[in-house]
């Protein structure tokens, strides 16, 4: 007998942060309110928002707690931000935000380009974020970035990454999302990982993140179903990567992933039509990004019409 948990899946919306933070030109902040508000229409149990980083870091998300006051959040949304230390996490506190994302690296090359710091100091600090997060009632998700391979060091051993996410279980991290940062992993990557991660963490606990660099995002996601996953994170268009990761292109499509589990039958629980009316949001206040290439290639299975507008649109 299958349960509702077997066969439906939470699908994290993540464009406006991963997406917009890896984008040459400046997105205006009340776009960006008005594609959040838009993604929330469309039913996201969780939309990763913004970051509250250093702005010198991630220029494009200087604006985070403009954004955070602004958006309408909707019952049954988790708005989420990245916070890197104990000021990211006050920042996030005062504009009422009460989901929070800390990312650790499995490698010692990532984790100084990113944030400035080893991978233990980093677990340090989170610790203590972790603690006062909860303290202030908020859900926290814990990253593992480069969990298959890093774009400074290569292939990563599984226990690498498993090391870290053990760590930021035990500080009381609510869930665990696996990224595949620069998109390189293999299903047989995966699999592997998530075999032995599974052996110590349930199921419900972990997400994957993952970028399409090669086209195995979507093999990569059967893998994690297969594997009693539920949680996967994708952007809309196939926004995005990582400003510190080069060759990270683009997230695992959002409509990509909404296609793959229809046609697989999970249930998602996201509105379509909802869907598009966020694309054309993005697409009327940020044309030129909505142009570029990764978001161009992917936006023909957004929904039909939309890919006619792209057309028509010369996209
Ligand atoms: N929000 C705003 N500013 C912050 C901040 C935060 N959370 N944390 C640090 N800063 C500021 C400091 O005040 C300081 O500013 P100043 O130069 O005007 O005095 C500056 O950033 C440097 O602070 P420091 O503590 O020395 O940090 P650092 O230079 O070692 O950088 C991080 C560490 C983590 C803050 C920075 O690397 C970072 O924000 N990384 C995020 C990267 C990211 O978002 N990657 C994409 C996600 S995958
Ligand atoms: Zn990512």
């Amino acid at each position: 007998m299958t349960t509702k948990s077997d066969t439906s899946v939470k699908v994290i919306e993540v464009g406006p942060r991963d997406g917009l933070q890896n984008e040459p030109l400046p997105v205006p902040t009340e776009v960006k309110v008005a594609f959040i508000d838009a993604l929330s229409e469309a039913g996201f149990p969780i939309i990763e928002c913004t970051s509250f980083v250093s702005p010198a870091a991630v220029p494009q998300l200087a604006d985070a707690e403009e954004v955070m006051r602004r958006i309408r959040r909707r019952a049954g949304t988790r708005y989420l931000v990245l916070v890197p230390n104990e000021r990211g996490l006050e920042r996030a506190l005062a504009v009422g935000c009460d989901a929070v994302a800390l990312f650790a690296a499995a490698t010692e090359a990532f984790s100084q380009a990113n944030l400035r710091a080893s991978i233990a100091d980093t677990l340090a600090r989170y610790a203590t974020v972790t603690v006062r997060a909860q303290a202030a009632g908020c859900w926290v998700r814990g990253y593992v970035s480069v969990a298959f391979h890093c774009p400074y060091s290569g292939p990563v051993a599984p226990e690498q990454a498993i090391t870290v996410a053990l760590r930021l279980l035990e500080f009381g991290c609510d869930e665990l999302a696996i990224a595949d940062t620069i998109g390189r992993a293999t299903p047989d990557d995966v699999a592997r990982l998530l075999e032995k991660l599974l052996r110590e963490v349930p199921a419900e606990r972990v997400a994957v993140h993952l970028h399409d660099t090669t086209g195995k995002a979507l093999d990569n996601v059967a893998v994690a179903l297969s594997a009693g996953i539920r949680a996967v994170d994708a952007a809309l268009g196939g926004l995005g990567g990582c400003p510190f990761a080069p060759g990270a292109p683009g997230n695992l499509a959002t409509e990509a992933l909404l296609d793959f589990l229809d046609t697989l039958g999970y249930a998602h629980g996201i509105d379509r039509r909802a869907l598009r009316d966020a694309w054309l949001t993005l697409q009327q206040g940020a044309p030129e990004l909505v142009q570029r290439g990764a978001a161009r290639a992917s936006a023909r299975s957004v929904d039909p019409t939309v890919a006619e507008e792209l057309r028509e649109g010369g996209a």
